[in-house]
Parts: C-alpha cells; structure tokens; sequence
C-alpha cells in the first residue's frame, strides 16, 4: 500500500526532519516502496486518508510531530505509524518528565536543576559545578543549549533556552565521553540494541553545526568500550525505553564520567536519518544498510 513519509512540520528542527525525511523516502522508493513525502505545515493531516494513505513513516523532529500529538491524530484516522505511541512519545520529548521515570526507577542521569528568573544563578552553578549544560526542557538537536562555563554566563544561557521553553534545565557536565545507542522492538517482542556511537566534536560540544553541517566531528562506531561495558549499556538502554512505553524505534543518549559509569541524557523518539546521524551508523555497524534498517522500520507499523 501507499506509504506518507510525514517529514517537515512547524518545529526549530524543521530543516533536519526535512533533510532525515529525503533519505527516508529516497531509501523505500529504492526498495520498491510505493512511499511519497507529506509535510503536515502544508495540508491537513486528514488528507492522508484522502491520498489514500495506508501507512506513516514519521520523521518529524521536535514538538508537534515526536511528542505525541501527530501520534494521537494518526491513531484517530486509523493509520498506523513508526515510532512510539501517544505516552512514549509525549515523555520523550519532556526531558524533565523522562529524568524523573528514570530517576524514580533507580537509573543514572545527571544532577539538574530547574531554572526561572528567580533563580540563584550562583547557587546553581556552585551546586551543579562548572561546566554545566543549560537546555530547553522541549526542544532537539541541541537547539537553544548552551554550554556554560562560568556562573556569570548562567543566567544569559537561561534567557537563551527560555526562547524556545518555558521550563529551562541546568545540567551537571559529565566528562568522560559523549555516546548514543539505537534501540529497535518493543516490551513484547523484545528489545535490540545497536551498537553505541561513540561522539567526538571538534567544537565545544556536539550543538547543530557539528550535528549537521560540520565534517570534523569524529565518531567512532563501534566505540571502543570494552564489551562488558557495551553489553551493560545495552541493558541500560533497554531499561529507558522500557521506562517511558517505548516501542518502534529510538536512540537514546547518555554520557559517560572517567570511571566509564553511564548517566542517560534523554531518548529521540524519532532520531535524525541525515547523512550526518547516529541512528544509520549505529545500524551500520551491525550489519545493516540504511535501506535496510528504513524497511525494518516500516516493519514495524504492521506489528
Ligand atoms: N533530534 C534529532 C533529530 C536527533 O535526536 O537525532
Ligand atoms: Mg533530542
């Protein structure tokens, strides 16, 4: 059947879905699938049964497309879609709803701190340490956050994030590392994890030029963790997606301190596919083409 590939969508992250949408919708066509881009900035969602549509493959980024909503209205038309359901999708994208599953379940993540124009910028920054990272509580590819290095430029960070959220998080910096791992499955049918990518910016740290548009990023797949550690990782990974509902497909990344201990940053319920992203790498290196780990995907809608 006919095959939406949902990309573009009204979010800060609009060029990247658009550019992770292309190879999507380049990859089924090469596989026979008869698959057709769909913007929803441009028409209602509606119109995908109109088309005739019988399937979704959604690669929006960021709010109003990964946190649920489309979820909702595709559930409502009938169409099934890749990706997480409503729930996992919505905890997901709320970084701080997902850090309190994580931490109430017992699993590693940074030490953070809400921010508002009340807050103690001082008293964050000694509790917190230096560096630390500042973020808006809903948004992706790093859009909005800054790396602050002295107290004096916390409260510019926090008026930064502040543009794209109103819940702004400052996060204790962990420094041994920088790593992301695909997961794929679902509680029932079981979980695989793909190899972890590890990241390594030239720049100051991975913001949305080196994601995208910078060549000197370095990243090393499979990372190089001794295989106990990438096993244990793997569990960790599983355990995160497990927490928030997940199912279909996700990356989920984390950080590592000098003792190699992992504290889970977040997971993207619809990880980037450019030429630049972690999501293929990971597949890569286990075996699998991008065409191949696309169809897989789409698999998924049938299950
Ligand atoms: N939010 C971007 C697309 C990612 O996580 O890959
Ligand atoms: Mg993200």
């Amino acid at each position: 059947g006919k095959v939406a590939v949902v990309m573009g969508g009204t979010s800060a992250e609009r060029e990247v879905s658009l550019m992770s949408g292309q190879g999507v919708l380049e990859a089924l066509r090469s596989r026979g699938v008869d698959a057709h881009a769909f913007d929803p900035r441009d028409k209602p969602l509606a119109a995908l049964r109109e088309e005739g549509f019988q399937r979704a493959f959604l690669i929006l980024h960021g709010p109003m497309g990964e946190d649920g909503t489309i979820q909702g209205a595709l559930a409502f038309l009938g169409i099934p879609y890749t990706g997480c359901g409503v729930m996992g999708s919505a905890i997901g994208m709320d970084k701080l709803r997902c850090k309190l599953i994580w931490r109430a379940l017992g699993l590693p993540i940074p030490e953070f701190e809400l921010l508002d124009e009340h807050s103690d910028f001082e008293a964050v920054a000694h509790k917190l340490g230096l560096p630390l990272f500042v973020k808006p509580n809903i948004e992706g590819s790093s859009v909005g956050v800054t790396k602050v290095k002295t107290a004096g430029e916390l409260k510019a960070a926090y008026l930064e994030a502040r543009k794209y959220d109103k819940v702004v998080l400052a996060e204790t910096f962990i420094g041994g590392g920088e790593y992301s791992a695909p997961i794929m499955g679902d509680a029932v049918r079981g979980y695989t994890v793909l190899p972890a990518i590890k990241i390594e910016p030239a720049t100051e740290f991975y913001d949305y030029q080196a994601k995208y548009f910078r060549d000197d990023t370095v990243y090393r797949c499979p990372s190089g963790l001794p295989p106990e550690q990438e096993a244990a990782i793997a569990k960790l990974v599983e355990k995160a997606f497990w927490a928030i509902g997940g199912q279909s497909w996700a990356r989920v990344d984390f950080l590592m301190d000098e003792e190699g201990n992992p504290y889970l940053l977040e997971v993207n319920t619809a990880p980037g596919m450019t030429s630049h992203s972690l999501f293929p790498m990971g597949a890569r290196a286990a075996g699998m083409s991008y065409e191949d780990v696309v169809l897989k995907i789409l698999d998924t809608t049938l299950e």
